[in-house]
């Protein structure tokens, strides 16, 4: 007999969750949209018709009480506070990433999902992405790198447009939207302190385009020992150096605001005898996974090979990781404390630049 799906809540039903979330869902056997939430009526009405949801509220609060949610995704744009009441409901859940927005309000929550024994993982999707996963196994085998670059200008955003139709609602309620900003923007900078709240909006572009970057460094090399240097370029352009264990430097450049059609990021690393570039696709296209370019030796002689990506999508992969870790408990890839020391360090490279208060 085939096991029952797992209902899963969705809180916050807005770009990401009806582009990428919501679908694989729908699709996917091991699943069932159990309730929808979010503080748009036009959106959980709207779209419960459309995924035939019943269970339908405008107050997290109430989903996570509904007994038939046995897990939920947190795509809203303040993630801790629900973070928290997720944990003290006892469900699993993914929560998009950055985990939260600083580390103090982070650690907390580690601690909490793990005493509570639940299943929980940042949105990390490119973790899951098969040309990273080809990508990182060949990292692995070059051993001791002779260099390490990881670069993210991202590219236009507005292209998967014309691919998908999604629902724009206009009674999202602005006042609440605006006051939630504003009390982030308050912690964030009591965070910097005076000398760098300067660099907020850069601190920003790190936590929302750049936190999938320090992931997939993470995953393939571990935390870094330190940051030896740092420039902001622009408001929301920054270049930092990262120390690896034995020496290892790490070159990571993220920008946000690029508006080339191609999509600009990836990893390059540099072996004695090989170099590896993973460069990753736009993450709105489906089944548009990382392109791995390989050059090595062949006999006497140069040897370059592309490895193409295969048709499958990050986001759903992620999902399908997430019902194993709670079917069969299979150790989750994406963890809290990951997405923890990817504060930690977005914060670190901060706090490299020079000082600089706001204007
Ligand atoms: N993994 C990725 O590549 C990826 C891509 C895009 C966005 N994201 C992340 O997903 C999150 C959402 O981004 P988005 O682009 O979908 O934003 P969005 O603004 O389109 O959607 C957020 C939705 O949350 C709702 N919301 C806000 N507060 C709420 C609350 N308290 N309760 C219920 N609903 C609430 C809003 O009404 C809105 O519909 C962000 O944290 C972002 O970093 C991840």
């Amino acid at each position: 007999m085939s096991e029952r799906p797992i209902g899963v809540g969705v809180i916050g039903c807005g770009e990401i969750a009806q582009l990428m979330h919501l679908p694989y869902l729908h699709e996917l056997p091991e699943f069932r949209i159990a309730a929808l939430c979010d503080i748009s009526p036009t959106l959980v009405e709207t779209l419960g018709d459309h995924y035939g949801v019943a269970r339908r509220t405008t107050d997290h609060r109430e989903l996570l009480a509904d007994p038939k949610v046995d897990a939920v995704v947190i795509c809203t744009y303040d993630h801790g506070p629900i973070v928290a009441d997720t944990i003290a409901a006892g469900k699993h859940f993914i929560v998009e990433k950055p985990l939260a927005f600083t580390p103090e309000e982070a650690r907390p929550l580690v601690e909490r999902a793990r005493e509570a024994g639940l299943v929980a993982m940042v949105g990390y999707m490119k973790l899951f992405d098969p040309g990273y996963e080809y990508g990182r196994a060949r990292i692995a085998a070059i051993g001791k790198p002779a260099s390490i670059r990881v670069h993210d200008f991202a590219g236009r955003f507005d292209r998967y447009g014309a691919l998908y139709s999604q629902i724009r609602p206009a009674d999202v309620p602005a006042d609440r939207v605006a006051a939630g900003r504003a009390a982030v923007e308050a912690r964030i900078d009591a965070m910097l302190g005076p000398d760098h709240a300067g660099y907020r909006d850069l601190y920003f572009t790190i936590l929302m385009l750049g936190s999938h970057d320090l992931a997939v460094l993470r995953a393939a090399f571990g935390a870094p020992e330190g940051v030896a240097y740092a420039r902001a370029i622009g408001p929301n352009h920054v270049m930092a150096v990262l120390d690896y264990p034995g020496g290892v430097p790490a070159l990571l450049e993220i920008a946000f605001g690029a508006q080339y059609e191609w999509w600009d990021e990836g990893i390059e690393v540099r072996g004695r005898d090989e170099t590896v570039r993973i460069a990753f696709q736009n993450p709105y296209w489906r089944n548009a996974s990382a392109i791995v370019h390989i050059q090595e030796a062949a006999g006497d002689g140069p040897s370059e090979r592309i490895v193409p990506g295969v048709p499958d999508t990050s986001f759903r992969r992620e999902w399908k990781h997430f019902a194993a870790a709670i079917r069969s408990d299979e150790p989750v890839r994406s963890t809290l404390e990951g997405g923890l020391d990817d504060l930690e360090l977005a914060l670190a490279i901060v706090r490299a630049l020079p000082p600089k208060g706001r204007a």
